[in-house]
């Protein structure tokens, strides 16, 4: 395996085609793994280099597993495996079915992923396997399982890290902790908020410089600090309302 590799799970968002759209430019040969993988062909063409595409079923444990092993002996291995899937979704009443979603895919789906590409790393002898993770898993927060999943994904990363180092094995394993860019679009925020080449960019420089954990963009750091900082009664005031949403609460007299 000379042309260096790259598996991508979850290939499908805007994000993740930027970072496959600049690892081709680099010469990176390409496997996009996405729900639908024939709305990836189009994309799939325009890039530069061998791109191969499959599909993704991350709630079903040993279809993805079964996939990712399919995935590896097509390649002939990877040095690259890139996890950037997730699921998210706020309703105050905290219906069940939809927390069972995310678990399944953010905990369960999220953990078959990364447990088959450790494995298949230990194998070969070396990789890096690097997930797009969100800083929402510094602290609970209204998306309950959404918030909890994401501190699963990092204690988890944290474990396979070590895991690596006591095999005395040249296994990366990159935690990239993301920023609210959800919310900061929701807010309109041009401080907080990066163009995706921007992000993707950083996201790769972090995983070539074989960083253990980098916050995206680089400001979000500050954010994550404070974060980890304020007590709960000052953290549970925030509210990620528009300036017009929070006037009109006011008018009411909402807090
Ligand atoms: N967007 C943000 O503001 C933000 C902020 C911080 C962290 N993050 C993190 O970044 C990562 C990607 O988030 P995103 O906002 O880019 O999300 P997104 O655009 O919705 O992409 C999520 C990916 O997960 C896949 N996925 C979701 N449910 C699936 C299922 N049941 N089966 C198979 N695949 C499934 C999607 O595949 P399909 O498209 O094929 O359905 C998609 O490729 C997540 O880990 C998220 O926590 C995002």
């Amino acid at each position: 395996m000379t042309q260096a590799t790259a598996i991508i799970v979850g290939a499908s968002s805007l994000l993740s085609r930027e970072i496959a759209k600049q690892l081709a430019d680099q010469g990176v040969e390409l496997a996009l793994l996405a729900q639908d993988p024939d709305s990836l062909q189009e994309f799939a063409d325009s890039l530069p280099t061998q791109v191969h595409l499959f599909p993704l079923q991350i709630v079903e444990t040993q279809a993805i597993i079964s996939t990712l092993e399919e995935v590896w002996q097509q390649l002939g291995g990877a040095h690259l495996v890139l996890v950037n899937t997730g699921l998210n979704s706020y309703d105050p009443q905290l219906p069940w079915g939809p927390e069972q979603d995310i678990i399944t895919v953010n905990v369960q789906g999220f953990a078959a992923v990364c447990n088959t590409a450790f494995r298949l790393f230990r194998e070969q002898g070396y990789g890096q396997l690097a997930a797009v993770n969100s800083i929402a898993g510094l602290r609970g927060g209204p998306s309950v399982a959404y918030h909890a999943s994401k501190a699963f994904a990092t204690n988890y990363l944290e474990g396979l890290s070590m895991h690596a180092q006591r095999l005395k094995l040249p296994i990366t394993i990159t935690d990239i902790q993301l920023g609210l860019l959800d919310k900061a679009a929701m807010q309109q925020s041009r401080l907080w908020l990066s163009p995706p080449d921007e992000v993707a960019r950083q996201i790769i420089k972090a995983m070539q410089g074989a960083k253990r954990k980098v916050y995206v963009t680089k400001r979000w750091r500050l954010v994550a600090w404070l974060t980890k900082l304020l007590p709960e009664f000052v953290y549970n005031t925030r509210h990620w309302r528009t300036k017009a949403e929070r006037l009109a609460a006011k008018a009411e007299g909402k807090k």
